[in-house]
């Protein structure tokens, strides 16, 4: 099992979109996905639409146990290979600004026990959507996750907003020694804008290689297909397939890096199609 912790300090910049991008590429390739909805404005459960549920994650991280995980977990209406851990606003009540070790290893304990709920198909793929703030939500996904994918938008105040992310990234590995940056994923990209190029190019010798290769572009689609509560891979227009290559090959990497130092058990998206993404990157 795959873990994600998706953020950047700053709001607005795509950590929803990249999760659900992400989830959207996971759809399309066969990789059974969960979504963690940890940010309390609950975007990513509006746009996943679960059904009803008698529990959410607020619950889940008052009492990590079996019962109220299977409470709070539901089918998206994408499809049977993504899940919703749903969001909750009560959620914020939950977002200490200093919490103590155990608050933030009550995740990392839930996610352990959704991997072993006894379900026919185990998740190969864990996101975290985060909400902005560095308080106990985002904290405890970093402490859950074996990844960190920074999100920024090619401008001045994002780049730094991504600097904290990276710092608070490194800061938890003292409580999460498994957890490694995935990259840096820059969103929102209009390639004819000097300025976004400038930009990109700062992050380069801020963050180097952690940069990733693939840029997601800024269209429309992705606000349409969000709107409709769609997958951007079944929006179909010309932007949409743009967005959505993106994101097939921000997966891949997401896999292969991961798959590096595990290998899932569970494999049935197309090994040698994955490499090809990967190599065109
Ligand atoms: N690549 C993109 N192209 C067009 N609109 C985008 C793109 N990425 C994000 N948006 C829009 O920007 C807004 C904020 O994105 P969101 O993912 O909700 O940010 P965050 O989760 O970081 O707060 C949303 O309305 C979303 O549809
Ligand atoms: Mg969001």
């Amino acid at each position: 099992m795959h873990t994600v912790a998706v953020l950047s300090l700053k709001g607005g910049v795509g950590k929803t979109t990249v999760a659900l991008g992400l989830a959207s590429a996971a759809l399309r390739r066969g990789v059974r996905t969960l979504v963690v909805d940890l940010d309390p404005q609950c975007n990513a459960t509006s746009t996943l639409e679960p059904g009803d549920t008698s529990a959410s994650v607020h619950d889940v991280l008052q009492d990590p146990t079996p019962e109220t995980l299977r409470a709070a977990i539901a089918p998206s209406a994408w499809g049977d290979g993504v899940d919703v851990l749903v969001g909750s606003e009560d959620a914020e009540a939950l977002n200490h600004p200093d919490p103590n070790e155990s608050r933030l290893r009550r995740l990392r304990e839930a996610l352990r026990i959704a991997r072993d709920l006894d379900d026919d198909l185990p998740y190969q793929l864990v996101l975290l959507d985060c909400p902005p703030s560095l308080g106990q939500l985002t904290r405890s996904a970093l402490v859950a996750a074996d990844r960190a994918l920074l999100v920024t938008e090619p401008t001045m105040f994002a780049v730094a907003g991504v600097q904290r992310a990276f710092e608070a990234v490194q800061n938890e590995r003292d409580n999460n020694p498994d957890l490694q940056p995935l990259g840096v994923v820059v969103n929102r990209v209009r390639p004819r804008s000097h300025e976004h190029q400038f930009r990109i190019e700062e992050l380069r010798d801020i963050f180097g290689p952690l940069v990733m290769p693939v840029a997601l572009p800024d269209r429309l689609a992705v606000q349409q297909a969000q709107g409709a509560c769609m997958p951007i891979h079944e929006w179909g227009t010309p932007g949409a397939r743009e967005v959505a290559l993106a994101f097939n090959l921000v997966l891949a990497r997401v896999l292969r890096v991961s798959r590096s130092r595990r290998r899932p058990v569970h494999q049935e998206f197309d090994e040698q199609e994955l490499d090809e993404a990967v190599s065109a990157e």
